[in-house]
């Protein structure tokens, strides 16, 4: 596996496969990779003759108050694990190759980035979007991986590729968890072991949550939100930033449990702020 840090030696790579004519998949991800990444890698390796996986912390997706500096970082082992896992690259460039000082130009998907992290995050989505499409125009892939755990993401970008023409099909695949529940996240490590016990009532919510709906007739939205909402006010480490239930596709706040929906949280534990999710259809 070839590890490149430029963006021109990563471009020649590309017009290389191009004219063999192969398939190119793309997995990005701001690295300190653990098995959910692993599981996007190895969809990528099924489904594509070449995958370049991305490592970049991107300042641009993070707010002033966030945890840009204090972000996990471990190029080797991520070099291990893209390797193990049979990439042909990992691609990591600096962010002052990627960012000339002087950009102007911003990628902004409206509408879907108004609620859940969007209104917490101000400015994220427009960061993550202007990245992809930054190493979609370098890596150019036919296809690219994204995990359902941030689900909004994975609508914004769907949304993103379908609006702008982009040549890459948007494939999402499903959240990986530990043993006991909680999904993997790079996060996780900055949680104490309280912490940690604590951040199982996310999962543990969403689970009760579902049992419920799936067990009563005519259950109301704010009826499941109220269930998610005091569960996880029992637990002292724990401070909510958002519980809500949204339509599947276009994200908007649900009126009714009906047809497929989308129950979200992101949960203070600690300092640490976790996200998870459920997929329902009613
Ligand atoms: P990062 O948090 O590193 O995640 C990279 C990809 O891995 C995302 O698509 C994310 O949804 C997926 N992922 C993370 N944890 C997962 C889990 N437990 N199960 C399944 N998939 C999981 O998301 C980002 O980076 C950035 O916003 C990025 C898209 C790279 C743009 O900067």
């Amino acid at each position: 596996m070839k590890i490149i840090k430029n963006i021109e030696e990563m471009k020649i790579q590309v017009n290389l496969w191009k004219k063999e004519d192969s398939s190119i998949g793309l997995v990005p991800t701001m690295g300190f990779l653990h098995e959910g990444h692993e599981s996007l890698i190895k969809r990528a390796v099924s489904e594509n003759e070449h995958v370049v996986v991305y490592v970049f912390v991107n300042p641009l997706q993070f707010g002033p108050k966030e945890d840009f500096a204090a972000y996990p970082r471990d190029l080797d082992k991520d070099s291990e694990l893209c390797a193990r896992n049979n990439a042909d690259v990992l691609f990591a460039p600096e962010a002052s190759e990627l960012y000339d000082k002087d950009a102007a130009t911003f990628v902004n998907v409206e509408r879907l980035t108004e609620g859940l992290c969007g209104a917490k995050r101000p400015g994220h989505f427009q960061g993550v979007c202007t990245v992809l499409t930054k190493f979609f125009n370098i890596v150019k892939p036919d296809r690219a991986y994204f995990g359902e755990k941030d689900a909004q993401q994975l609508a914004v970008v769907k949304r993103m590729a379908r609006d702008l023409n982009f040549d890459t099909q948007i494939i999402g695949c499903p959240i990986v968890r530990e043993k006991d529940g909680l999904a993997k996240s790079s996060r996780n490590t900055y949680l104490s072991p309280e912490e940690r016990t604590a951040a199982l009532v996310l999962f543990r919510s969403l689970m009760h949550a579902k049992e419920y709906i799936l067990s009563n007739d005519n259950v109301t939205v704010q009826e499941i939100k109220s269930l998610i909402t005091m569960e996880i006010m029992k637990e002292p480490l724990a401070r909510i930033d958002y519980v809500e239930i949204v339509e599947g596709e276009n994200l908007k706040e649900a009126q009714e449990m009906r047809g497929p929906l989308l129950i979200a949280l992101a949960v203070f534990i600690g300092r640490t702020r976790l996200i998870d999710n459920i997929s329902i259809e009613i």
